[in-house]
C-alpha cells in the first residue's frame, strides 16, 4: 500500500492523496487579476489527480505584488476571476487552495524570464516598496524600502483579512499565509532584514509579533472548519542556522497557539549570500523536527520530485503532504505517473474518465 497514495483530512477538508501542489507564480496577470492562461494551468494541473492545488502568492495589495504581473485579491473583480477556476479544481477532485502575500521589499521586480531583478528607478512600471527596516534586500535587488510606521503594520494586516475573506468568497477551502522566502513576513522574522527598536524588531517575540497578530487577525474570519496553513522558511543556510532553527521551531509552536493548522516548511531567502545545500529532499528531515518539535502537520517541497522520494517522505513521517512544484510543470499528470511508479493498482483512475478509459488498457511509456 503507498502512503503517498493515502487520504489525508484537515479539519473538515479531505484531501484524496498526500501530493500537493505548491504555489507557483505565473506572472501573467493583468493588474491583479487572472485569465485564461492561470485558468488552464490550475484546471489542467487539478485533472492530473493531486490532492491539493495552491493557487499563486496573490497579492493582498498592489504594492505587495513581487512583478506587474502578479496576481491579486485587493479587490472583487479579482476575487470573481478565480471563482471559475476554483470550480475546475474542485470539479476535478482537488481541494483548492490558495496563498496570500505581501512580497516587502522584494516587491516592484521584474519578471523571471524578464530579469528577475528590481525595476529600474524612474521606470512607471516600478513602485515604492515597504519593509520592517529601510534595508535592501541587495544583489539583483538593491532597492531601498521604506521603513514601516505601525500605521502601515496594522493596514497591511488589515490587507491580509481583506484577501482572506475574498479568498473565501471565490470559493477556496484552503489558506495559506506566505510568511516565506523573503517576503514580508520573513522580513520581519529575520534579522537580515528586521533592525527595529520598537515592539516588532529585536526580541524573538518581538520579531514574530507581526505575523502571529496577522496569523491570528485571519484566523477570525477564515472558517475554523477549513484549514489554515502558512509558509515559513525555518532556516536561512547563512551560518547561523542551529539558531535559524530552534527560534523557527518557537514560531511554528506560536502559529499552533494562535490556529495554524499545518506549516509548509520552506526557506528563508532572506540573504542572497546564503550557501543552499541543494540536493533531492534535502528539506525534509528539516520539516520533520519542525513537525515533531512544534506538534504541527507538515508539509514541504524542494526536490521532492520523483515517486519515490515523495512516498519515503511520507511513508517515514517527514512530511503529512509532499509539495510537487516544478515536476508538475513538466508533467501535469504527475500522481498518474507516480501511481504507476509505485504499481498502484489502477493507476488510470487518478485521471479524469476521458483519459482514464483509454489509458486503463494502453501503457503509454
Ligand atoms: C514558477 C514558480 C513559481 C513559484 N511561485 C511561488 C509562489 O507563488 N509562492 C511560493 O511560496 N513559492 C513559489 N515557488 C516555489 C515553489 O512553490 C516550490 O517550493 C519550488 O518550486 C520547489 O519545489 P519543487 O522542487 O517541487 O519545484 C515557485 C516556484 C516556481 C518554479
Amino acid at each position: 500500500m503507498s502512503a503517498l497514495f493515502e487520504p489525508f483530512k484537515l479539519k473538515d477538508v479531505s484531501l484524496r492523496n498526500r501530493i500537493a501542489v505548491p504555489p507557483m507564480c505565473q506572472y501573467s496577470a493583468v493588474d491583479g487579476v487572472i485569465n485564461d492562461w492561470h485558468h488552464v494551468h490550475l484546471a489542467q494541473i487539478a485533472r492530473g489527480g493531486a490532492g491539493l492545488v495552491i493557487a499563486e502568492a496573490t497579492a493582498v495589495s498592489p504594492e505587495g505584488r513581487i512583478t506587474p504581473g502578479c496576481a491579486g485579491l485587493w479587490n472583487d473583480a479579482q476575487a470573481d476571476a478565480f471563482a471559475p477556476s476554483v470550480a475546475a479544481i474542485k470539479a476535478a477532485g482537488a481541494v483548492p487552495g490558495i496563498q496570500i502575500a505581501h512580497a516587502g521589499r522584494k516587491a516592484s521586480a521584474n519578471r523571471p524570464w524578464e530579469g528577475d531583478d528590481h525595476i529600474a528607478e524612474g521606470d512607471p512600471r516600478g513602485w515604492q516598496t515597504i519593509a520592517p527596516s529601510a534595508i535592501p534586500f541587495g544583489a539583483h535587488l538593491p532597492k531601498v524600502p521604506t521603513a514601516m510606521t505601525l500605521d502601515d503594520i496594522a493596514r497591511v494586516r488589515e490587507d491580509f483579512v481583506a484577501a482572506a475573506k475574498r479568498a473565501l468568497a471565490a470559493g477556496f477551502e484552503w489558506l495559506e499565509l506566505h510568511f516565506a522566502h523573503g517576503y514580508l513576513g520573513q522580513s520581519f522574522f529575520s534579522t537580515h532584514s528586521n533592525q527595529r527598536t520598537d515592539a516588532y524588531g529585536g526580541s524573538l517575540e518581538n520579531r514574530s509579533r507581526f505575523l502571529l497578530e496577522t496569523l491570528a487577525a485571519v484566523r477570525k474570519v477564515w472558517p475554523e472548519r477549513l484549514p489554515l496553513t502558512a509558509r515559513f522558511g525555518v532556516i536561512e543556510y547563512d551560518g547561523r542556522d542551529a539558531e535559524t532553527l530552534a527560534e523557527s521551531i518557537e514560531l511554528a509552536k506560536g502559529f499552533k497557539r494562535e490556529g495554524l493548522d499545518m506549516l509548509s516548511v520552506s526557506i528563508g531567502f532572506s540573504t542572497p549570500t546564503a550557501q543552499i545545500p541543494w540536493a533531492p529532499a534535502f528539506l525534509a528531515p528539516i520539516a520533520q523536527r519542525v513537525r515533531r518539535e512544534a506538534g504541527l502537520p507538515v508539509a514541504s517541497a524542494w526536490g521532492i520530485d520523483t515517486p519515490a522520494l515523495a512516498e519515503r517522505s511520507v511513508a517515514s513521517e517527514q512530511l503529512d503532504l509532499v509539495m510537487v512544484g516544478r515536476a508538475h510543470l513538466a508533467n501535469p499528470h504527475w500522481p498518474y505517473y507516480a501511481a504507476r511508479e509505485l504499481g498502484i493498482d489502477r493507476p488510470s483512475w487518478t485521471l479524469p474518465a476521458p483519459y482514464a478509459h483509454w489509458l486503463e488498457r494502453y501503457k503509454v511509456a
